[in-house]
Protein backbone atom coordinates (compact mmCIF):
# COMPACT_ATOMS: atom_id res chain seq x y z
CA UNK A 1 0.00 0.00 0.00
CA UNK A 2 2.79 2.46 0.85
CA UNK A 3 4.69 1.91 -2.15
CA UNK A 4 1.71 2.75 -4.21
CA UNK A 5 1.35 5.75 -2.28
CA UNK A 6 5.21 7.09 -1.60
CA UNK A 7 4.96 10.04 -4.40
CA UNK A 8 1.97 11.69 -2.95
CA UNK A 9 3.43 11.51 0.47
CA UNK A 10 6.59 13.96 1.07
CA UNK A 11 7.05 13.16 4.52
CA UNK A 12 6.58 10.16 7.11
CA UNK A 13 3.39 9.23 7.92
CA UNK A 14 1.98 10.27 11.26
CA UNK A 15 2.40 7.01 12.71
CA UNK A 16 5.27 6.49 11.75
CA UNK A 17 6.46 10.07 13.72
CA UNK A 18 5.59 12.62 10.76
CA UNK A 19 4.14 15.54 11.28
CA UNK A 20 -0.23 15.12 11.96
CA UNK A 21 -1.82 16.73 8.40
CA UNK A 22 -3.96 17.94 10.69
CA UNK A 23 -3.52 19.79 13.88
CA UNK A 24 -7.36 20.54 14.91
CA UNK A 25 -10.32 18.10 14.68
CA UNK A 26 -12.29 18.46 11.63
CA UNK A 27 -15.82 20.27 12.24
CA UNK A 28 -18.76 18.04 13.47
CA UNK A 29 -20.83 16.89 10.38
CA UNK A 30 -24.44 17.63 10.16
CA UNK A 31 -23.52 19.61 6.59
CA UNK A 32 -27.17 21.69 7.20
CA UNK A 33 -26.73 23.82 10.36
CA UNK A 34 -22.84 24.99 8.57
CA UNK A 35 -25.07 27.04 6.43
CA UNK A 36 -27.37 28.09 8.76
CA UNK A 37 -27.56 31.79 7.83
CA UNK A 38 -29.90 35.22 8.16
CA UNK A 39 -32.62 33.44 6.27
CA UNK A 40 -33.84 31.02 8.38
CA UNK A 41 -33.52 33.30 11.26
CA UNK A 42 -35.88 35.44 9.56
CA UNK A 43 -38.53 33.30 8.47
CA UNK A 44 -38.60 31.52 11.95
CA UNK A 45 -38.55 35.17 12.94
CA UNK A 46 -41.60 35.98 11.06
CA UNK A 47 -43.38 32.97 12.13
CA UNK A 48 -42.46 34.33 16.25
CA UNK A 49 -43.59 37.69 15.18
CA UNK A 50 -47.02 36.68 14.33
CA UNK A 51 -47.71 34.52 17.20
CA UNK A 52 -48.39 31.43 14.92
CA UNK A 53 -46.39 28.35 15.59
CA UNK A 54 -49.21 26.01 14.08
CA UNK A 55 -49.37 25.71 10.74
CA UNK A 56 -53.02 25.17 10.09
CA UNK A 57 -54.32 27.92 12.11
CA UNK A 58 -53.64 31.06 14.36
CA UNK A 59 -53.90 34.64 14.24
CA UNK A 60 -51.22 35.23 11.50
CA UNK A 61 -50.44 31.71 9.99
CA UNK A 62 -47.29 32.13 8.07
CA UNK A 63 -47.71 29.41 5.88
CA UNK A 64 -44.34 28.18 6.31
CA UNK A 65 -44.73 24.74 5.66
CA UNK A 66 -47.39 25.07 2.93
CA UNK A 67 -44.89 27.05 1.15
CA UNK A 68 -41.87 24.24 2.20
CA UNK A 69 -44.34 21.59 0.35
CA UNK A 70 -44.66 23.65 -2.57
CA UNK A 71 -41.22 23.93 -2.82
CA UNK A 72 -40.83 20.31 -2.61
CA UNK A 73 -42.80 19.37 -5.31
CA UNK A 74 -41.58 21.85 -7.57
CA UNK A 75 -37.91 20.25 -6.50
CA UNK A 76 -39.23 16.64 -7.33
CA UNK A 77 -41.59 17.18 -9.59
CA UNK A 78 -44.24 15.54 -7.91
CA UNK A 79 -48.12 16.09 -7.40
CA UNK A 80 -47.58 16.12 -3.53
CA UNK A 81 -45.97 16.65 -0.57
CA UNK A 82 -46.43 16.98 3.13
CA UNK A 83 -45.19 17.74 5.96
CA UNK A 84 -44.42 15.51 9.10
CA UNK A 85 -42.61 15.74 12.17
CA UNK A 86 -39.70 13.07 11.21
CA UNK A 87 -38.33 10.95 8.42
CA UNK A 88 -39.56 7.85 11.47
CA UNK A 89 -42.90 8.98 11.29
CA UNK A 90 -43.02 9.75 7.58
CA UNK A 91 -41.93 5.94 6.90
CA UNK A 92 -45.05 4.47 9.30
CA UNK A 93 -47.39 7.21 7.54
CA UNK A 94 -46.66 6.12 4.33
CA UNK A 95 -46.69 2.40 5.53
CA UNK A 96 -50.08 2.72 6.77
CA UNK A 97 -51.67 4.78 3.63
CA UNK A 98 -50.52 1.75 1.44
CA UNK A 99 -52.69 -0.20 3.55
CA UNK A 100 -49.89 -1.99 5.29
CA UNK A 101 -51.19 -3.98 8.30
CA UNK A 102 -51.04 -7.42 10.00
CA UNK A 103 -49.54 -10.34 8.50
CA UNK A 104 -48.35 -8.10 5.39
CA UNK A 105 -44.87 -8.57 4.48
CA UNK A 106 -42.76 -5.38 4.03
CA UNK A 107 -39.15 -6.00 1.77
CA UNK A 108 -36.51 -3.99 3.25
CA UNK A 109 -32.74 -3.99 2.81
CA UNK A 110 -30.10 -5.53 5.31
CA UNK A 111 -28.76 -2.12 5.39
CA UNK A 112 -30.89 0.21 7.10
CA UNK A 113 -31.60 2.39 9.55
CA UNK A 114 -34.06 1.45 12.53
CA UNK A 115 -36.65 3.38 11.87
CA UNK A 116 -37.39 0.79 8.38
CA UNK A 117 -38.14 -1.59 10.45
CA UNK A 118 -39.83 -0.22 13.33
CA UNK A 119 -42.52 1.57 11.39
CA UNK A 120 -43.10 -1.98 9.60
CA UNK A 121 -43.29 -3.52 13.16
CA UNK A 122 -45.40 -0.82 14.52
CA UNK A 123 -48.16 -1.73 11.83
CA UNK A 124 -48.19 -5.25 12.64
CA UNK A 125 -46.39 -6.40 9.43
CA UNK A 126 -43.37 -8.48 9.11
CA UNK A 127 -40.11 -6.99 7.94
CA UNK A 128 -38.47 -9.43 5.94
CA UNK A 129 -34.88 -8.93 5.22
CA UNK A 130 -33.23 -8.68 2.00
CA UNK A 131 -29.60 -8.95 1.22
CA UNK A 132 -27.61 -5.71 -0.34
CA UNK A 133 -25.25 -5.76 -3.46
CA UNK A 134 -21.81 -3.77 -4.02
CA UNK A 135 -24.23 -0.72 -4.11
CA UNK A 136 -24.48 -1.39 0.09
CA UNK A 137 -28.46 -0.90 -1.01
CA UNK A 138 -31.09 -3.72 -1.75
CA UNK A 139 -30.02 -6.51 -3.98
CA UNK A 140 -32.52 -6.85 -7.00
CA UNK A 141 -31.65 -10.33 -7.65
CA UNK A 142 -32.44 -11.50 -3.84
CA UNK A 143 -35.68 -8.64 -4.13
CA UNK A 144 -37.05 -11.27 -6.40
CA UNK A 145 -35.97 -14.04 -4.53
CA UNK A 146 -37.78 -13.19 -1.40
CA UNK A 147 -41.00 -11.91 -2.99
CA UNK A 148 -43.51 -14.51 -1.50
CA UNK A 149 -47.24 -14.59 -1.04
CA UNK A 150 -47.94 -12.07 1.86
CA UNK A 151 -45.63 -9.72 0.43
CA UNK A 152 -47.06 -5.96 -0.12
CA UNK A 153 -44.33 -2.88 -0.06
CA UNK A 154 -40.73 -3.16 -0.87
CA UNK A 155 -39.05 -0.70 1.33
CA UNK A 156 -36.11 0.71 -0.88
CA UNK A 157 -33.61 2.55 1.20
CA UNK A 158 -31.39 4.97 -0.51
CA UNK A 159 -28.70 4.72 2.10
CA UNK A 160 -25.63 6.61 2.67
CA UNK A 161 -26.46 9.33 -0.19
CA UNK A 162 -27.32 7.47 -3.19
CA UNK A 163 -29.16 4.64 -4.64
CA UNK A 164 -28.67 1.07 -5.69
CA UNK A 165 -30.43 0.08 -8.88
CA UNK A 166 -33.97 1.95 -8.02
CA UNK A 167 -35.26 1.49 -12.06
CA UNK A 168 -35.16 -2.34 -12.12
CA UNK A 169 -36.33 -2.66 -8.16
CA UNK A 170 -39.43 -0.73 -9.87
CA UNK A 171 -39.15 -3.03 -12.34
CA UNK A 172 -39.75 -5.91 -10.51
CA UNK A 173 -42.16 -4.31 -7.86
CA UNK A 174 -44.46 -4.11 -10.99
CA UNK A 175 -44.26 -7.18 -12.38
CA UNK A 176 -45.62 -8.68 -9.40
CA UNK A 177 -47.56 -6.09 -7.69
CA UNK A 178 -46.13 -4.59 -5.00
CA UNK A 179 -45.82 -1.21 -4.05
CA UNK A 180 -42.70 0.87 -3.86
CA UNK A 181 -41.49 3.08 -0.61
CA UNK A 182 -38.60 4.87 -0.83
CA UNK A 183 -36.55 5.80 2.02
CA UNK A 184 -34.35 8.81 1.09
CA UNK A 185 -33.70 10.27 4.45
CA UNK A 186 -30.10 9.81 3.84
CA UNK A 187 -30.03 11.07 0.07
CA UNK A 188 -32.12 14.06 -0.31
CA UNK A 189 -31.39 15.70 -3.61
CA UNK A 190 -29.89 12.01 -5.21
CA UNK A 191 -30.97 11.36 -8.36
CA UNK A 192 -30.68 8.27 -10.65
CA UNK A 193 -30.17 8.76 -13.96
CA UNK A 194 -31.29 12.49 -13.93
CA UNK A 195 -34.54 11.54 -11.76
CA UNK A 196 -34.71 12.00 -8.21
CA UNK A 197 -34.58 9.35 -6.26
CA UNK A 198 -37.89 9.31 -3.89
CA UNK A 199 -39.96 9.37 -7.54
CA UNK A 200 -39.15 5.82 -8.83
CA UNK A 201 -42.30 4.33 -6.78
CA UNK A 202 -45.51 5.12 -4.71
CA UNK A 203 -44.20 7.33 -2.08
CA UNK A 204 -41.15 8.69 -0.97
CA UNK A 205 -39.54 10.24 2.47
CA UNK A 206 -36.72 12.34 3.42
CA UNK A 207 -35.86 13.97 6.91
CA UNK A 208 -34.36 17.03 8.46
CA UNK A 209 -32.88 15.37 11.29
CA UNK A 210 -30.13 17.04 12.27
CA UNK A 211 -27.26 14.23 10.22
CA UNK A 212 -29.29 14.82 6.87
CA UNK A 213 -28.16 17.22 3.96
CA UNK A 214 -30.34 19.90 5.23
CA UNK A 215 -31.93 20.33 8.72
CA UNK A 216 -34.05 21.67 10.72
CA UNK A 217 -33.16 19.30 13.86
CA UNK A 218 -36.45 17.83 13.62
CA UNK A 219 -39.02 17.32 10.66
CA UNK A 220 -39.67 14.77 7.08
CA UNK A 221 -41.14 15.07 4.07
CA UNK A 222 -43.66 12.91 2.36
CA UNK A 223 -44.22 12.93 -1.70
CA UNK A 224 -46.13 11.31 -3.80
CA UNK A 225 -48.11 11.78 -7.14
CA UNK A 226 -51.68 10.03 -6.07
CA UNK A 227 -54.12 12.04 -4.61
CA UNK A 228 -55.86 9.15 -3.16
CA UNK A 229 -52.29 7.70 -1.33
CA UNK A 230 -51.60 11.43 -0.40
CA UNK A 231 -55.30 12.59 1.46
CA UNK A 232 -54.64 8.86 3.35
CA UNK A 233 -51.44 10.16 4.69
CA UNK A 234 -52.92 13.33 5.49
CA UNK A 235 -55.46 12.05 7.48
CA UNK A 236 -52.87 9.44 9.16
CA UNK A 237 -50.49 12.04 10.03
CA UNK A 238 -52.82 14.67 11.76
CA UNK A 239 -55.78 13.20 13.59
CA UNK A 240 -57.47 11.30 11.43
CA UNK A 241 -59.58 13.56 9.40
CA UNK A 242 -59.12 15.72 6.67
CA UNK A 243 -59.16 19.88 7.46
CA UNK A 244 -61.06 22.46 5.85
CA UNK A 245 -59.68 25.71 3.79
CA UNK A 246 -59.32 27.29 7.29
CA UNK A 247 -57.37 24.35 8.80
CA UNK A 248 -60.18 22.97 10.96
CA UNK A 249 -60.52 19.31 11.31
CA UNK A 250 -63.35 18.05 9.09
CA UNK A 251 -64.74 15.59 11.84
CA UNK A 252 -68.17 15.15 10.39
CA UNK A 253 -68.09 16.10 6.89
CA UNK A 254 -64.51 14.35 5.75
CA UNK A 255 -64.99 11.47 3.36
CA UNK A 256 -65.57 8.35 5.10
CA UNK A 257 -62.43 6.60 3.54
CA UNK A 258 -60.09 9.47 5.00
CA UNK A 259 -61.29 8.34 8.33
CA UNK A 260 -58.36 6.89 9.69
CA UNK A 261 -55.90 6.61 12.99
CA UNK A 262 -54.21 9.31 12.97
CA UNK A 263 -50.88 9.82 14.61
CA UNK A 264 -50.63 13.12 15.76
CA UNK A 265 -47.18 13.66 13.77
CA UNK A 266 -47.60 17.08 12.50
CA UNK A 267 -44.69 19.35 10.93
CA UNK A 268 -44.36 22.46 13.52
CA UNK A 269 -44.69 25.41 11.88
CA UNK A 270 -41.41 26.59 13.72
CA UNK A 271 -39.79 23.53 11.93
CA UNK A 272 -41.54 24.89 8.72
CA UNK A 273 -39.31 28.18 8.16
CA UNK A 274 -36.35 26.27 9.04
CA UNK A 275 -36.53 23.41 6.38
CA UNK A 276 -37.58 26.16 4.00
CA UNK A 277 -34.62 27.95 4.32
CA UNK A 278 -32.72 24.84 4.36
CA UNK A 279 -34.14 23.69 1.29
CA UNK A 280 -32.61 26.58 -1.06
CA UNK A 281 -29.16 25.63 0.16
CA UNK A 282 -29.42 21.63 -1.20
CA UNK A 283 -27.77 22.51 -4.43
CA UNK A 284 -25.09 23.96 -2.93
CA UNK A 285 -24.71 21.59 0.39
CA UNK A 286 -24.73 18.19 -1.78
CA UNK A 287 -22.56 20.09 -4.83
CA UNK A 288 -19.74 20.67 -2.19
CA UNK A 289 -19.85 17.30 -0.50
CA UNK A 290 -20.15 15.52 -3.74
CA UNK A 291 -17.00 17.00 -4.73
CA UNK A 292 -14.73 16.28 -1.73
CA UNK A 293 -16.18 12.66 -1.54
CA UNK A 294 -15.65 11.97 -5.27
CA UNK A 295 -11.63 14.30 -4.21
CA UNK A 296 -11.09 11.35 -1.84
CA UNK A 297 -11.98 8.63 -3.78
CA UNK A 298 -10.11 9.17 -6.43
CA UNK A 299 -7.04 9.48 -4.40
CA UNK A 300 -7.75 6.36 -3.11
CA UNK A 301 -9.50 4.24 -5.61
CA UNK A 302 -6.12 2.48 -6.63
CA UNK A 303 -4.56 1.81 -2.72
CA UNK A 304 -4.33 -2.19 -2.99
CA UNK A 305 -6.17 -3.91 -0.39
CA UNK A 306 -9.11 -1.44 -0.50
CA UNK A 307 -12.26 -1.88 -2.47
CA UNK A 308 -15.35 0.54 -3.13
CA UNK A 309 -18.73 1.10 -3.30
CA UNK A 310 -20.58 0.44 -6.52
CA UNK A 311 -21.90 3.58 -7.79
CA UNK A 312 -23.72 3.26 -10.62
CA UNK A 313 -24.52 6.73 -11.28
CA UNK A 314 -21.85 9.47 -9.72
CA UNK A 315 -23.78 12.43 -11.00
CA UNK A 316 -26.50 11.80 -8.84
CA UNK A 317 -24.41 11.03 -5.64
CA UNK A 318 -25.53 13.78 -2.94
CA UNK A 319 -21.46 12.74 -1.41
CA UNK A 320 -23.20 12.08 2.32
CA UNK A 321 -20.44 9.06 2.81
CA UNK A 322 -18.00 7.39 1.13
CA UNK A 323 -17.91 3.47 1.86
CA UNK A 324 -14.43 1.62 1.58
CA UNK A 325 -14.28 -2.37 1.72
CA UNK A 326 -10.54 -3.67 3.06
CA UNK A 327 -9.50 -6.92 2.31
CA UNK A 328 -8.45 -7.65 5.93
CA UNK A 329 -9.37 -6.85 9.37
CA UNK A 330 -5.72 -6.13 10.11
CA UNK A 331 -5.72 -3.61 7.25
CA UNK A 332 -8.83 -1.78 8.19
CA UNK A 333 -7.53 -1.18 11.98
CA UNK A 334 -3.90 -0.01 10.52
CA UNK A 335 -5.71 2.07 8.05
CA UNK A 336 -7.67 3.35 10.88
CA UNK A 337 -5.24 4.18 13.27
CA UNK A 338 -2.96 6.09 10.87
CA UNK A 339 -6.02 8.57 9.53
CA UNK A 340 -6.66 9.14 13.18
CA UNK A 341 -2.47 9.99 14.10
CA UNK A 342 -3.07 12.07 10.94
CA UNK A 343 -5.44 14.34 12.96
CA UNK A 344 -8.62 12.82 10.78
CA UNK A 345 -10.82 12.94 13.78
CA UNK A 346 -13.48 14.94 15.20
CA UNK A 347 -14.69 15.79 18.65
CA UNK A 348 -17.19 14.99 21.08
CA UNK A 349 -20.25 13.67 18.33
CA UNK A 350 -18.33 13.93 15.39
CA UNK A 351 -16.36 11.35 13.44
CA UNK A 352 -14.45 11.72 10.58
CA UNK A 353 -14.93 7.85 9.63
CA UNK A 354 -15.99 4.72 11.55
CA UNK A 355 -15.91 0.85 10.73
CA UNK A 356 -18.80 -1.54 10.95
CA UNK A 357 -17.12 -2.76 13.93
CA UNK A 358 -17.32 -0.24 16.07
CA UNK A 359 -20.66 -0.18 15.20
CA UNK A 360 -21.13 -2.99 16.73
CA UNK A 361 -21.72 -5.54 13.51
CA UNK A 362 -19.20 -8.21 13.90
CA UNK A 363 -19.97 -11.00 11.65
CA UNK A 364 -20.80 -11.90 8.15
CA UNK A 365 -24.11 -13.48 7.77
CA UNK A 366 -25.14 -11.62 11.28
CA UNK A 367 -28.27 -10.15 11.77
CA UNK A 368 -27.34 -7.59 15.00
CA UNK A 369 -30.34 -5.85 16.22
CA UNK A 370 -28.90 -2.98 18.78
CA UNK A 371 -30.42 -0.91 20.59
CA UNK A 372 -31.53 1.56 18.18
CA UNK A 373 -30.45 -0.16 14.80
CA UNK A 374 -30.31 -3.13 12.56
CA UNK A 375 -27.99 -3.96 10.05
CA UNK A 376 -27.21 -7.40 7.82
CA UNK A 377 -24.59 -7.83 5.62
CA UNK A 378 -23.82 -10.34 2.91
CA UNK A 379 -21.37 -8.69 1.66
CA UNK A 380 -18.50 -11.50 1.28
CA UNK A 381 -16.33 -10.21 3.82
CA UNK A 382 -17.64 -6.86 5.47
CA UNK A 383 -18.13 -7.30 9.53
CA UNK A 384 -15.07 -5.95 11.05
CA UNK A 385 -13.53 -5.50 7.40
CA UNK A 386 -15.79 -2.33 6.53
CA UNK A 387 -14.89 1.01 6.53
CA UNK A 388 -16.51 3.89 6.14
CA UNK A 389 -15.49 7.02 5.78
CA UNK A 390 -17.59 10.10 5.92
CA UNK A 391 -16.90 12.97 4.08
CA UNK A 392 -19.79 15.02 5.30
CA UNK A 393 -17.65 17.43 3.49
CA UNK A 394 -18.71 20.82 3.27
CA UNK A 395 -16.92 24.36 2.54
CA UNK A 396 -17.96 26.63 4.76
CA UNK A 397 -15.49 29.11 4.17
CA UNK A 398 -14.11 28.84 8.09
CA UNK A 399 -11.95 25.63 7.34
CA UNK A 400 -9.85 24.79 5.10
CA UNK A 401 -11.02 23.20 1.69
CA UNK A 402 -11.89 19.84 1.48
CA UNK A 403 -13.30 19.77 5.12
CA UNK A 404 -13.96 15.99 5.58
CA UNK A 405 -16.59 15.43 8.68
CA UNK A 406 -18.82 12.89 8.86
CA UNK A 407 -22.33 11.14 9.87
CA UNK A 408 -21.77 9.69 13.02
CA UNK A 409 -21.99 6.29 14.20
CA UNK A 410 -25.07 6.25 15.67
CA UNK A 411 -26.77 6.49 11.60
CA UNK A 412 -27.09 2.92 11.46
CA UNK A 413 -26.61 1.47 14.71
C1 LIG B 1 -32.43 5.76 6.25
C2 LIG B 1 -33.19 6.50 7.32
N1 LIG B 1 -34.52 6.37 7.38
C3 LIG B 1 -35.25 7.02 8.30
C4 LIG B 1 -34.65 7.84 9.23
C5 LIG B 1 -35.48 8.48 10.29
O1 LIG B 1 -35.49 9.86 10.22
P1 LIG B 1 -35.77 10.72 11.54
O2 LIG B 1 -34.54 10.73 12.35
O3 LIG B 1 -36.14 12.08 10.98
O4 LIG B 1 -36.91 10.11 12.25
C6 LIG B 1 -33.27 8.01 9.20
C7 LIG B 1 -32.60 8.87 10.19
O5 LIG B 1 -31.46 8.77 10.49
C8 LIG B 1 -32.51 7.32 8.23
O6 LIG B 1 -31.19 7.43 8.17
Amino acid sequence: MENKMTNKIRSKLAIQGGKPVRSKPLPPESPGIHYFDEKELDLVCKVIKARSPFRFYGPDVQHMCDKLEQEFRKIYGVKHALGVSSGTEALYISLAALGVGPGDEVLIPGYLWTSCINAVVRLGAIPKLVDIDATFTMSPDDFERKIGPHSKVVLVVHISGLPGDIEEIARIAKKHNLRVLEDCAQSNGATFKGKPVGTFGDIGIVSFQLNKSITAGEGGMIICDDEHLYKRCFGIHDLGYARNEVGILMDTSCDEQYHLWGCGARMSELTGPLALAQISKLNDINNAMRETKWKIRREIENIEGISLRRVIDPEGDTGAFLITIFENPELCRNFSEALKAEGIRGEGYAKPYITMEEWGCTGILTIRVWLIGAVYMKMGGPGPYLRIILPKAINTGKEPCPCVTTWPAGLLC
